[in-house]
């Protein structure tokens, strides 16, 4: 049977544990992997932009011995309706795996049910499974153990703080949701986790004020006020926003060691402040970097 990742919330804790340590050990020997995916095809549907994503999934299935191929906006037949079961099954036939980036995760979902080859979420607007991973990679880099750190992420309740929620009930993290009111994570996806962050012990704190957030924070972490896809509510948020930014003083409210993090494309001045982003806390670049990495394992888990 095949298996997809498209959410953090259908693998269990273990997998992922596995899934880290897997990609720990492709990172420190990646020429032991390097022809691991030979021959097998990754299919790239991108309806909107990316640097890291694509980028890191291109040049991973390469590595991997493998190739893949980009599909933009305007590049399949599904731009001119055709429909995403019948585009779903006529590229199981062809390739071997396929990332999707997109607006509405429902899509994603319902290529999954079509296709017969692995699915793997690029980003939709619901979430963001392959960054969240990744992070959690990058934490596990700089504090070890990852069972009890507390992960603050101030700004847009989006697909990013999302997929960071499952993430860290996954790994038993504590995590603390702050945005401003009309923002937060909607209930229902605290309810997707909620039963397991409790058997956990683990506190998920949603909220509005900043520095009740914050307290003993190990990571802060912010994404773009304006997502990809709300560009016209872009000047209202910028206003709903502006109390919210990463500066200086906003770290300080954290533990002294917390470390910054950003899944980027970042706005300095705008969600984190230039000092913050490019100050010694931020581990910006580790994250980015480990989405190769990380990526590489995903793929060998479900295409190999
Ligand atoms: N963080 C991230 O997914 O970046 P891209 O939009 O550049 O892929
Ligand atoms: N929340 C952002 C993440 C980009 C990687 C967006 O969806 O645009």
């Amino acid at each position: 049977m095949k298996k997809d990742f498209i959410s953090l919330n259908d693998l269990s804790s273990e997998e992922i544990h596995q899934w880290l340590d897997f990609a720990r050990q492709i990172k420190q020997s990646p020429k032991d992997f390097k022809s691991t995916l030979e021959g097998k095809t990754l299919g790239m549907i991108f309806k909107k932009k990316s640097t890291r994503t694509r980028i890191s999934f291109e040049v991973g299935i390469t590595q991997l011995g493998g190739s893949g191929i980009f599909l933009g906006p305007d590049d399949l037949q599904l731009s001119r309706g055709e429909t995403i079961a019948d585009t779903a099954k006529v590229l199981s036939r062809y390739l071997d795996g396929i990332v999707i980036r997109t607006y509405s995760h429902k899509d994603v979902v319902e290529f999954a049910q079509h296709a017969t080859i692995p699915v793997i979420n690029g980003l939709t607007d619901f979430n963001h499974p392959c960054q969240a991973l990744a992070d959690m990679l990058t934490l596990q880099e700089r504090f070890g153990n990852l069972k009890g750190l507390k992960l603050a992420y101030l700004g847009d309740g989006n697909n990013v703080a999302v997929s960071l929620l499952f993430a860290c009930v996954k790994v038993g993290m504590n995590i603390s949701l702050i945005s401003p009111p009309g923002y937060t994570i909607d209930e229902e996806v605290q309810a997707m986790i909620q039963n397991e962050a409790e058997a956990k012990k683990l506190n998920i704190t949603i909220t509005s004020n900043i520095q009740q957030g914050l307290a003993g924070a190990d990571a802060v972490y912010t994404d773009v006020w304006t997502s990809m896809g709300k560009e016209e509510e872009d000047a209202h948020r910028k206003q709903v926003f502006k109390n919210y930014a990463v500066t200086d003083q906003v770290m300080a409210a954290a533990k002294p060691s917390a470390v910054f993090m950003h899944c980027l494309p970042a706005h300095r001045g705008e969600e984190v402040s230039a000092s913050v982003i490019d100050g010694a806390a931020s581990i910006v670049f580790d994250q980015a970097e480990n989405r190769l990495h990380l990526q590489k394992a995903v793929m060998l888990k479900l295409m190999r």
